[in-house]
């Protein structure tokens, strides 16, 4: 399993212009939350969360910001990739009341987990946070599933406009959820932890990975929890010890970099 299995791309749909979805054989059993360490032959080998689950076929989502990202935006169906995991822990569904709030590609991985708690007959609010309508994506998969949508943009182009933390402040002000799970840029996941006081609380966190099997230390958070083993997804309890959380994370070569 530490091995990339080599495998072929059987379909690519693009989400917006600059998101894409990429499916491909790979029968192993995932949960939402996890993710897959990708290898672009001759090019790199990088972390992404899943993004789509049935039996046989899984998928990932992905924003193209880097060379990575760009040659997997480039693949056409039948290119082979390799791929590594499942890894990670995944989020648990406690309680039948579950927000959901999802910002910029952190909406890639929410919507698995969406797909999956409302297949356990969970109540989903969901909030979609982009900086425009162009950046959005996901949206009708996520009506799909039975789920309360809610649509913020920073510059009001769709839906409510303002940042995600600000509308789920308001849902939760009004309405009782069992539990808050997050995933998007770290400064909107500390916030929403804040607004979110005694609310049994989730977040992915993202590092710089290598190894993406607790071996090489390079994506520590807090006192020694490896994202790509103990998380990627910590509880509230857990990221209230972790200091650099919202505060910075560190590159390739372990230099901290403020959010
Ligand atoms: C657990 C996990 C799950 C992720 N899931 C997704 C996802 O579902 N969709 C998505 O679009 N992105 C996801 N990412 C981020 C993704 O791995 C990076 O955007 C990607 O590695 C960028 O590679 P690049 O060569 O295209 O860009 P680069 O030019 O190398 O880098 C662009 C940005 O990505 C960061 N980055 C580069 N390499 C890594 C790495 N090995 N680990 C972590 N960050 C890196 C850099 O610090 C930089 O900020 C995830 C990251 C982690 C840790
Ligand atoms: S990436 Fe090596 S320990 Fe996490």
């Amino acid at each position: 399993m530490n091995y990339p299995k080599v495998t072929k791309m059987i379909e690519g749909k693009k989400e917006n212009s600059d998101v894409k979805t990429l499916l491909f054989e790979y029968p192993e059993k995932t949960h939402s939350g996890q993710f897959f360490m990708i290898w672009i032959p001759g090019v790199d080998e990088i972390p992404m969360s899943v993004s789509y689950i049935t039996k046989n076929v899984k998928g990932i989502t992905f924003r193209k910001v880097g060379d990575a990202t760009k040659a997997l935006f480039n693949l056409k169906e039948g290119d082979k990739i390799g791929i590594r995991g499942p890894y990670g822990n995944g989020f648990k569904f406690n309680g039948k009341k579950i927000l959901f709030v999802g910002g910029g590609t952190g909406i890639a991985m929410m919507v698995s987990a969406v797909e999956q708690a409302t297949k356990k007959n969970i109540s989903a609010t969901v909030i979609l946070g982009a900086k425009s309508k162009k950046e959005l994506f996901f949206e009708d998969r996520i009506k799909k599933c039975g789920a309360e949508v809610h649509i913020t943009t920073d510059d009001g182009s769709q839906g409510h406009k303002g940042f995600a933390t600000d509308l789920a402040e308001k849902l939760i002000s009004k309405n009782k959820y069992d539990l808050v799970l997050t995933c998007g840029p770290e400064i909107m996941m500390k916030k929403l932890f804040e607004i979110c006081g005694n609310i049994p609380f989730q977040a992915s966190l993202e590092r710089y990975m290598k190894c993406g099997i607790g071996i090489c230390g390079q994506c520590t958070v807090g006192k020694g929890l490896r994202v790509c083993e103990e998380g990627p997804v910590f509880d509230g309890k857990t990221l209230k010890n972790i200091e650099d959380f919202g505060v910075f994370k560190r590159d390739a070569a372990g230099r901290k970099i403020r959010f």
